[in-house]
């Protein structure tokens, strides 16, 4: 439980540091949240009333943001974030086959972080290497020309990752 407490207060000291920097500045909003979910990995809820009470943005127009754009997360990712690219090469290429077989191996769905926290399968837009479609990365690393079987493999291996 103290734990628990003092791990949130680290977090809340976060925001509130990464709010001071941009307290000045226009349209603050989406560089608040960017680098929030930089630091954190998410957003967390708790997190959009503490923009709004230190910048005075409504905390509504603050949760239309992060819904809007895909970009953003309310939810914490696992150990291990594998985005597949649903661009039009990668869609043509097998994609959503390649999702779901990453899917299916490691017990989650898409967008889903699994019970263990290790493994987050994510949709995302291009990223920018069509020529390797499909592609994914995994921890920002580029895996291209995937396959179901290279998919499958290599959650075989992140399962087998000690924990950190
Ligand atoms: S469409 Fe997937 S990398 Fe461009």
């Amino acid at each position: 439980m103290e734990e628990k407490r003092a791990a949130s207060v680290k977090i809340e000291d976060k925001i509130d540091s990464i709010v001071k920097r941009h307290a000045d500045k226009r349209g603050a909003a989406i560089p608040i949240l960017q680098d929030i979910q930089k630091e954190l990995g998410y957003i967390p809820k708790f997190a959009l009333y503490r923009i709004s009470q230190l910048t005075g943005i409504n905390s509504s127009d603050l949760f239309g943001i992060v819904t809007f754009y895909s970009q953003f997360r309310l939810k914490p990712i696992g150990e291990v974030l594998i985005q597949v690219c649903h661009g039009t090469a990668c869609h043509l290429a097998g994609a959503d086959e390649i999702a779901s077989a990453l899917c299916r191996a490691a017990g989650i769905t898409e967008g889903e972080t699994g019970p263990d926290g290790k493994i987050t399968v994510e949709k995302v837009a291009c990223l920018g290497c069509c020529s390797l479609a499909p592609v994914i990365t995994v921890n920002g690393e580029t895996h291209g020309r995937m396959t179901q079987e290279k998919a499958k493999e290599l959650i075989k291996e992140i399962k087998k990752m000690p924990r950190d």
